[in-house]
């Protein structure tokens, strides 16, 4: 017989989810009772699940397992009825999704800080997703967040831990746990999306060479099964696919800063045709054909003007949706197709409504996240995925088929700067003096440009007309350019100033310079509206993307 208990906590003051739920420093998690306190104000804030099945799962890192079991315990505790649980707590963040779905859950909790490095003194986190598969919204993270400020109590079971490694079902309390296979449910989906014959055709015909980058985090095994097992794509295709619990020291965010290897092997004297990366949850993407790279903006607004040639789009899109700072590459594809484009906040929970809606089918983010409705999360091997069959359908290198975009579309320069880890006060004080003074600069001009509006950008959803406020100071120019300045969401140490820049270039004669120099003038002109080095100390961005 395994005892419930009820056990008095006090509140933590610092427990309010940002961009993506709960990302603290390891030792902040560690202290006394701080996961549980947030487990059990995510319980409290939801109605109805007795009985009824969570899913669980992370991208393993450091932490993981300890956080698994206190969680397993408590949502017995607290009578859910069933938990479907990764092999060795293990599930990427769009298979949870996926997961969800499919087994028409309740929830599922998600243990994961994303890109962040990982291990003793990295970063953990938590986040609740619902049961349409995607990250709880605003509504539901401020009762956690309220919640977690009056808590005194948590119910858990007197128990030790289960074994999360052997797969089947077992009891804890009067709940049923069972270990699932955490490729299965995700790879079966990817299937049906894609055409895996005519992928495979391509790889097993010999003059195909790719490399996947899982930077030893959670993609590793489904990159194995899926491309590997059932794609034929060789093992020496596959880098760092084996999960580790601290990413192996690395920073597994698919940027070309961080995933610089794989960059060095694209931009070789033999690069492969196609390399990809994935972060560490699995929900990121990098793409790269041989000695060139994909924005994320080109990467939706190309997959978007292909989508018929798979067999998951064949029928066409609804709409697309893409974050505000996101470059306007893909509004341009939805304007040919007759389709509706979104503009969204950053965070990938805005679009759930739109998805749910069915007023959308492909999203994407200018972060290196792309996706659509086949789940309610950001996808990276899907989109891995989606670019090879492709590839297969169109015979053409990746070079190739951008140039073709652009010249046909018009090209949309676009790069983001970041400044991470800067002091919070003069983030705040630089967003603040922008805030006071943007709303003035309209018909001001800087150089060849002229401000044509300047907003703080707000959001009206338009499925359940809540409002969104304060998500990004706008300068948009009479020339369709764009710089868009916000403070990250999702640091846990610091502040993080991203500045946004996108420039449209029609004429496909000058379409082939280097990001950086076409945005040379927009990068001056934000420097000098937002007094980017006054306020943060710094000469230049810590990374460019
Ligand atoms: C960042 C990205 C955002 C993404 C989020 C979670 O948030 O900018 O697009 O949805 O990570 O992966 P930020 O740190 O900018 O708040
Ligand atoms: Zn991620």
């Amino acid at each position: 017989m395994v005892n419930v208990v009820v056990r008095e906590t006090r509140p933590y003051p610092d427990q309010r989810p940002g961009t993506s739920g709960l990302r603290k420093k390891v030792p902040v998690f560690q202290q006394e009772n701080y996961l549980e306190n947030f487990v059990q104000s995510i319980f409290d804030s939801l109605e109805g699940y007795q009985g009824k099945l969570l899913v669980v799962g992370g991208d393993g890192r450091y932490y993981n397992r300890e956080a698994i079991q206190i969680i397993l315990r408590m949502a017995a505790a607290n009578g859910f009825g069933r938990v479907l649980v990764g092999r060795g707590g293990l599930l990427s963040t769009p298979a949870v999704s996926c997961v969800i779905r499919k087994h028409a859950a309740f929830g599922g909790i998600i243990l994961s800080a994303s890109h962040n490095p990982a291990g003793p003194e990295g970063d953990f986190g938590i986040k609740y997703n619902i049961g349409n598969g995607g990250p709880a919204p605003e509504k539901i993270t401020e009762a956690i967040y309220a919640r977690s400020q009056v808590i005194d109590r948590y119910r858990t079971l007197d128990c030790g831990d289960i074994d999360l490694d052997s797969p089947g079902e077992r009891a804890l309390g009067d709940m049923r746990v069972e270990v699932i296979d955490p490729v299965a449910d995700y790879a079966e989906l990817m299937e049906q999306l894609f055409d895996f014959d005519l992928i495979r055709t391509l790889i097993d015909a010999g003059a195909f060479e790719m490399r996947f980058d899982a930077m030893h985090a959670v993609t590793g095994p489904y990159a194995v099964e899926i491309l590997e097992n059932r794609l034929g794509v060789s093992p020496s295709s596959l880098m760092h696919a084996r999960p580790k619990e601290d990413f192996g020291g690395g920073h597994p965010d698919p940027n070309l800063v961080y995933a610089r290897e794989l960059v060095d092997i694209m931009y070789s004297a033999n690069a492969p045709d196609f390399g990809a990366a994935s972060d560490g949850d699995g929900d990121r993407n990098m793409i790269l054909g041989r000695r060139c790279f994909i924005t994320p903006s080109d990467s939706l607004a190309v997959l978007a003007a292909n989508a018929h040639l798979t067999p998951g789009y064949r029928r066409g899109l609804a709409g697309i949706a893409r974050s505000m700072p996101t470059s306007q590459a893909a509004d341009r594809v939805a304007d040919r197709l007759g389709i509706e484009l979104y503009e969204t906040p950053t965070g990938w929970k805005f679009f759930g409504n739109l998805l749910d809606a069915g007023k959308v089918t492909l999203c994407g983010e200018e972060s290196f996240g792309t996706g659509s409705d086949h789940v309610r999360e950001k996808d990276g091997l899907w989109a891995v995925l989606f670019w090879l069959n492709l590839l297969a359908v169109r015979k053409e290198s990746v070079q190739t088929i951008i140039n073709a975009h652009w010249r046909s579309y018009g090209r949309n320069y676009y790069s983001r700067h970041d400044y991470e880890g800067v002091d919070a006060d003069g983030a705040g004080q630089l967003m603040d003096s922008l805030r006071r003074h943007g709303g003035d600069l309209a018909g001001r001009r800087f150089g060849d440009h002229e401000v044509a509006f300047s907003d703080d950008f707000a959001y009206r959803d338009p499925v359940d007309g809540s409002l969104s406020e304060h998500q990004g100071l706008r300068i948009g120019f009479t020339d369709g350019s764009r710089i868009v300045f916000r403070l990250s969401g999702t640091g846990t140490s610091g502040a993080t100033l991203r500045v946004y820049l996108e420039r449209y270039e029609a004429d496909p004669q000058k379409q082939g310079l280097d990001a950086q120099d076409a945005l040379a003038d927009l990068i001056r002109i934000a420097d000098e509206v937002a007094r980017i080095r006054h306020y943060t100390g710094r000469e230049a961005p810590s990374v460019i993307t």
